[in-house]
């Protein structure tokens, strides 16, 4: 089995339903259910037998040790952070709490349970750091993609977070010989992303007639990877990545933020006629230390493990709208804060933690 640490966010949930969906083995999910954790995400898994659920927190030693003990996951596919560079500007405590200490303790019990296995087993073990593109700093507007020699020059205190928990994965890998693979990816968008992200936000604030905050002139650029295309990277990585190694996976649509929310109005307009969306545009005051661009090489993974995205933005950011328009009661459970009621515990048959 595999063990996925932040499975209920975003990304994690969209991973474990693929990898499901492509019969591979059975998945633990390992989530704090902090507010970006939606339980409702994985409902279809409920009943799945390849699928165990595990209220936790990756920070907590005793509980690790247990569940790699009894489990003994063949990969540790980590995902699990405080994700959202606003809130990291507001307080960024949680974020060295978990980006840093949890990522650290999940290293050292994984190193735990991988120096354990026996030859074989440790030799196909795998420590995947899900990591980000802002650990780059911030490019000019001429300036070359991000490739994955690029120093790290980490600016928001997410940023900061995530590039220490790197730098920890590295020094793993380095002192102690767990093989750790660490992948930096670009801006994902898609279905199920927590509604304080750019896209879900304008999607919302467009459908309720609200203003659509844009910060600063609106002309920061980011690169748009369709999650489910990163999902197939980190699956890609996993089977063929080799360790030590870093792979930087985007999706080759540079957008600057102006274009992706007026693509996000061109498909309101269509889907809902009679208001032009674009005209609740209102610029804002910018994000502290706001990253001007970033872009992505994507050469190492093309050419190593022949890997490359699949959804072109334009269908993407149509497909994630009509998402967003026909799970309008996901978006309505977050605001009214019913999604967090209800949210399943640990099932205690399972597992012995
Ligand atoms: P998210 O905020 O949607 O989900 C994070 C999940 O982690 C939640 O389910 C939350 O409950 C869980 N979690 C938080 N703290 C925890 C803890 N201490 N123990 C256990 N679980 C905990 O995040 P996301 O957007 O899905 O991002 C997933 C990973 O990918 C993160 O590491 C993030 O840094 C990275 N990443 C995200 C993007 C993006 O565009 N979303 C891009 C690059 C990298
Ligand atoms: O680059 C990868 C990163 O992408 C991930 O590591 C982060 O976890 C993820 O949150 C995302 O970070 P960003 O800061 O780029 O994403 P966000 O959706 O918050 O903002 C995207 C851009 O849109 C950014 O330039 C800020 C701007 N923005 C954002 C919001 C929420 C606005 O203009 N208005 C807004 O209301």
């Amino acid at each position: 089995m595999i063990l996925v640490t932040g499975g209920c966010g975003f990304i994690g949930s969209a991973f474990i339903l693929d990898w499901l969906a492509q019969d591979r083995e059975p998945v633990l999910n390992l989530d704090l259910l902090t507010y970006a954790g939606h339980p409702g995400n994985l409902q279809a898994l409920q009943s799945h037998s390849g699928y165990r659920f595990v209220r936790g927190d990756i920070g907590d030693q005793a509980l690790l040790a247990a569940l790699l003990r009894e489990h003994r996951p063949r990969a540790i596919v980590h995902l699990a952070a405080e994700s959202h560079v606003d809130r990291s500007i507001a307080g960024p405590d949680p974020f060295i709490q978990t980006n840093v200490v949890g990522t650290t303790r999940l290293l050292q019990a994984a190193h735990g349970h991988w120096s354990r296995l026996p030859p074989a087993e440790a030799a196909a073990f795998r420590f995947l750091n899900v990591s980000t593109d802002e650990v780059f700093g911030s490019l000019g507007a001429d300036d070359p993609a991000f490739s994955e020699t690029h120093p790290y020059r980490p600016n928001s205190p997410y940023s900061a977070s995530k590039a220490s928990a790197d730098h920890f994965a590295r020094a793993w890998c380095h002192t102690f010989g767990l093989p750790v693979i660490t992948t930096n990816c670009s801006n994902n968008y898609g279905p199920r992303q927590f509604p304080e992200k750019l896209i879900p936000l304008v999607i919302h604030h467009a459908l309720a007639g609200r203003p659509l905050p844009v910060y600063g002139d609106g002309l920061q650029v980011r690169d748009w990877l369709h999650v489910n295309d990163h999902c197939s990277a980190l699956r890609t990585v996993l089977d063929q990545g080799r360790p030590g190694e870093t792979y930087n996976i985007g999706g080759r649509s540079e957008r600057t933020n102006l274009e992706v929310v007026h693509a996000i109005c061109r498909v309101l307009d269509e889907a809902r006629p009679g208001r032009r969306h674009a005209e609740l545009i209102r610029h804002v005051d910018d994000r502290c230390g706001h990253d001007r661009r970033y872009a992505i090489d994507d050469r190492k993974i093309a050419s190593q493990l022949g890997w490359k995205p699949a959804v072109a933005f334009e269908q993407g950011i149509r497909d994630t709208v009509q998402w967003y328009l026909a799970n309008s009661d996901w978006v309505a459970s977050i605001h009214s804060g019913a999604y967090r009621q209800g949210a399943p515990q640990s099932n205690p048959a399972r597992h012995s933690a």
